[in-house]
């Protein structure tokens, strides 16, 4: 039976409204945030606001939250700190033992001949660290190559890759990066260039994401990832694996790429893993004092955090659970008329609507509704519960979808009020 149901009553609440005109007014990273703000409660799927409205969760932070809200292994391992000060180490210079676990439990999830680590802060840290740790190797990069509608971070090198929306590039300088479609044509493309313009050794590195984030849950062939995997090995150009969103057991897998039975040489993770990471093989090993960062490896509380989330999906195999919800949350979505596109892999699974503005009013309408969802691409809606959901909850979030869509689909339908001024939709999802 289950404790909370999503219950709105004014969505921003005043409590919460409070603290979001100050971060409209301050926040140099504005970005139109969502109309709550997190009290701290909640169990599992659900979250409360600081106005006790109640909401399902089926963004989980963008991907960084995968065991939900107040799991008790989590809990724990917040209580465990609660008497030290400072919590967090410069780790890089100055070892903790929450590092080397950390680093001992990524490294037993890792892809075959993976065995050497870089923990950071973020994920375009960890794109940024990937990058570096390939060119280091190639030595004379001329140009990289990534993908068409590619999201690899706001670092600037990792913005060099990202081709999401302009506004996150415009007026910055980039690398030479060439850019591939998301599909099987690359893999002509890639041969067409290296026989035509590019010596194999001028070109940096190749990077792809395991399944495509902001750029529309894309899951790709596997006839593209071979074909990529095979030029790369052949030509012995780096293969940068991007897995900071699709990576951590999202799809039913720990990393995205197993589905298509090839290993990258480099691979960049981060959001469920609560830190940075950049993994590869002891051929890619730099010289010591190359990369590294004052925090890396040193955040105790989100290291033992990670490594309890690992620990976790092991105990309680819940990568059986992500295959088993992801398959029945596209059959119920299937059946719901008027979502088109239905795609996925495991719990990173997403629809398209009919346009952009359908699909803002709808993320809109289900949150008024209790349910939190995220867009990606032009017109489409990505749903990544935690991945402990129960077919109940993935139920009731069907059942708000179709109210909603219902709601949204009336002759002269618009939202009004207060929570038109955080213009949800409007904003960069990624
Ligand atoms: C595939 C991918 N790479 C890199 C990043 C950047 O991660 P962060 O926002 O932690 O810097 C993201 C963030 O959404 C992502 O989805």
């Amino acid at each position: 039976m289950l404790k909370y149901k999503p219950k709105v009553k004014t969505l921003p609440g005043p409590r919460s409204n409070t603290y979001l005109r100050k971060v409209k007014k301050y926040n140099l990273g504005w970005n139109h945030p969502y109309p709550f703000v997190h009290s701290g409660k909640g169990k599992g799927s659900f979250f409360e606001d600081l106005d006790k409205n109640v909401f399902l969760d089926f963004a989980s932070q963008i991907a960084s939250n995968p065991l939900g809200y107040n799991h008790p292994a989590l809990i724990k391992v917040v209580k465990q700190f609660k008497n030290q000060s400072p919590v967090k180490y410069a780790g890089q210079d100055f070892t903790v033992q929450e590092h080397v676990d950390m680093i001992e439990e990524v490294l037993s999830i890792a892809p075959k001949g993976m065995n050497k680590i870089f923990l950071c802060n973020s994920g375009g840290e960890a794109v940024e660290n990937a990058i570096k740790t390939a060119i280091r190797k190639q030595k004379g990069m001329q140009r990289a190559v990534s993908f068409r509608r590619a999201f690899h971070g706001r670092t600037l090198g990792a913005l060099s890759n990202t081709n999401s929306s302009q506004v996150q590039k415009k007026h910055y300088p980039t690398f030479p990066v060439h850019r591939l479609p998301y599909d099987t044509r690359a893999i002509a493309f890639l041969e067409d260039m290296i026989k035509r313009e590019a010596h194999p050794k001028d070109i940096g590195y190749v990077i792809m994401e395991g399944v495509q984030g902001e750029g529309g849950y894309n899951v790709p062939s596997k006839k593209l990832m071979k074909g990529i995997r095979r030029i790369t090995k052949s030509r012995g150009i780096p293969l940068i694996l991007d897995e900071v969103q699709s990576g951590m057991g999202r799809t039913g897998k720990w990393w995205a790429h197993q589905h298509f039975n090839i290993n990258p040489d480099i691979m960049s993770s981060a959001k469920a893993l609560q830190v940075g990471a950049t993994l590869t093989s002891k051929k890619y090993m730099h010289e010591p004092g190359s990369i590294s960062s004052t925090w890396g490896g040193g955040h105790r509380l989100d290291l033992l955090m990670g490594a309890t989330i690992i620990r976790e999906i092991k105990k309680k195999n819940l990568l059986n659970n992500i295959t088993m919800q992801g398959e029945y949350l596209r059959k119920r979505l299937d059946e719901v008329s008027g979502v088109l596109n239905v795609r996925g892999l495991g719990l990173m699974c997403a629809f398209d609507l009919s346009s952009t503005k359908k699909r803002d009013d709808l993320v809109l309408e289900l949150m008024k509704h209790g349910v939190v969802t995220l867009g990606c691409s032009d017109k489409g809606i990505r749903l990544i519960p935690p991945y402990t959901v129960s077919g109940e909850e993935i139920d009731m979030f069907i059942e708000a979808l179709e109210h909603s869509l219902g709601n949204c689909n009336k002759k002269g339908f618009k939202h009004t009020g207060l929570i038109c001024q955080y213009g949800y939709c409007a904003r960069d999802h990624s």
